[in-house]
């Protein structure tokens, strides 16, 4: 019972954090893009600071109920005599989500903080220049969540 609310919860994270950057990516950039930047950088600068904060809540419950889950199948394996090996799929699982989360680390701690930087200033050149940039990486991290979500939901690589 417990493996599955951590499973569900685990799921419900990454609901959170991966199509939170389906909808920014496909659906509120493009709208907003024909905005003059004085309007379209600080709308993105607000709308990205509340994403960022569910996606940090997000990632942590990602991170935690992930090595809950095998750290609960390694125990029962130890104890029933046996000896645990993690399957390929969740070692790969592991490895993807934490470099998603390094990556968010990233847009978050370095490229908002420059964004936040510009708009505070109204630079709307430098503002543009950094908004592109997190654009870049929330594609990146949003290729790589698709495929860790094929990777767990199929059980690759087998
Ligand atoms: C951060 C490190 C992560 C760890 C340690 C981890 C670990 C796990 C474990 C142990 C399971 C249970 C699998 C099973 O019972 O067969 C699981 C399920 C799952 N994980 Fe992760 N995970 C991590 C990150 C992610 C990320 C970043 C995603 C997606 C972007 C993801 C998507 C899923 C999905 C969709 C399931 C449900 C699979 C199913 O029930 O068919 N995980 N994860």
């Amino acid at each position: 019972m417990l493996y599955a609310l951590l499973n569900a919860l685990h799921v419900l994270a990454i609901v959170v954090w991966v199509g939170g950057m389906v909808f920014a990516h496909f659906f509120l950039r493009p709208a907003v893009a024909a905005l003059p930047p004085p309007q379209r950088l600080p709308l993105m600068q607000a709308v990205l600071g509340r994403f960022f904060a569910a996606v940090l809540a997000a990632s942590a419950v990602t991170l935690a109920t992930g090595l809950w889950m095998i750290g609960r199948v390694a125990k029962q394996v130890v104890q029933g005599g046996g000896s645990f090996s993690m399957p390929p799929s969740w070692t790969l699982m592991t490895a993807l989500g934490v470099l998603m989360i390094l990556i968010f680390g990233h847009i978050r701690f370095v490229l908002y903080k420059r964004l936040s930087a510009a708009v505070a200033a109204s630079d709307w050149t430098r503002g543009a220049e950094q908004l592109a940039a997190l654009r870049r990486w929330v594609g990146a991290n949003l290729a790589i969540g698709v495929v860790v979500i094929l990777v767990a939901v199929l059980k690759l690589p087998g």
